[in-house]
């Protein structure tokens, strides 16, 4: 059954506090700013990395240090099972328990479907798909034992998706990549229903974002884009915070299975 929260004042739902919140690809970009969110909101956090030089973790590490609250970060490629599980385990190990998390890594190859290589094809559906699906089946088991033990009620799991699930990104030709994110939101509609008693499921869909994964696009993209995007901008990655402690805490109590998408309007037309 889902865990039913008292009424409260509506801030104090939005709190994290005591809880402890594992973010994959969370070094940079979106993943980065949800853990900032996160970590903002009270919780302390865990994130994976998996190609920041030493100098920008070193920068991280002292980010998350001033917000006062615990902070570890795990050398992780969440493509192999056994690392990302030994890893969800390892974080439960060093904070005592697990509470949200955010299966966010995920990479971007542009190239028409007919040349798409099986390499790049698996490597797509490797990090975006089967690499989440390891991070959350890690994270529910998790959930499960830490529920058996009575130190959990549920857990939270929110997955960083993309409007690439519904829409078809244009000019960019993305084929693998659009159907992994679309593979992921049923993934998270299914885990959603299944894990019901023990952990809360969502994803975030989000547009056009800020990070290193649209700088590789040329100038007659961008400016494309920004002739179909209503909100006629970008989306700074600060932007996203919001939904993630949304999705990630008691103020989205009774939110089950749902896709969140953020895009400046960018779906709707
Ligand atoms: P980014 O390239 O800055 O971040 C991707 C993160 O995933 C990095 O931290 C990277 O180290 C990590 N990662 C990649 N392969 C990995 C692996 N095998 N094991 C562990 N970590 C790995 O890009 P961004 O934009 O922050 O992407 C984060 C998520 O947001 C991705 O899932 C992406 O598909 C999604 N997204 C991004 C959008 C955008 O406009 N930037 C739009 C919609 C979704």
């Amino acid at each position: 059954m889902l865990y039913q929260v008292a009424e409260s004042p509506v801030l104090s739902l939005f709190s994290l506090k005591g809880q402890v919140s594992l973010v994959t690809g969370g070094s940079r970009g979106i993943g980065l700013a949800a853990a900032i969110g996160l970590a903002e909101a009270g919780s302390d956090v865990a994130i994976t990395y998996n190609s920041s030089s030493d100098e920008h973790m070193k920068e991280i590490i002292a980010k998350f240090e001033s917000l006062g609250i615990k902070f570890k970060a795990y050398k992780c490629n969440v493509v192999n099972k056994k690392d990302i599980t030994e890893c969800v385990e390892q974080v439960v190990k060093d904070f005592g328990r697990l509470d949200v998390v955010v299966p966010n890594a995920g990479i971007a190859v542009h190239e028409p479907a007919e040349d798409f290589t099986e390499d790049d094809y698996r490597k797509t559906m490797s990090v975006n798909l089967d690499g989440a699906y390891y991070t959350a089946q890690a994270a529910a088991n998790a959930f499960k034992k830490q529920k058996q033990q009575g130190t959990l009620i549920q857990g939270k799991i929110v997955f960083t998706a993309s409007v690439s699930s519904a829409i078809v990104n244009f000019p960019q030709k993305q084929a693998p990549y659009n159907a992994s994110k679309a593979g992921l939101v049923r993934l998270c509609k299914c885990l959603a229903v299944e894990w019901v008693d023990f952990a809360r499921v969502n994803a975030i869909s989000p547009g056009f974002i800020a990070t290193d994964m649209l700088d590789v696009h040329p100038k007659e993209n961008r400016d494309f884009w920004m002739s179909v995007i209503p909100g006629k901008r970008h989306c700074q990655t600060h932007e996203l915070k919001g939904a993630y402690v949304f999705l990630a805490s008691d103020a989205s109590s009774y939110v089950v299975g749902e896709e969140l998408i953020i895009g400046g309007g960018y779906s709707l037309i």
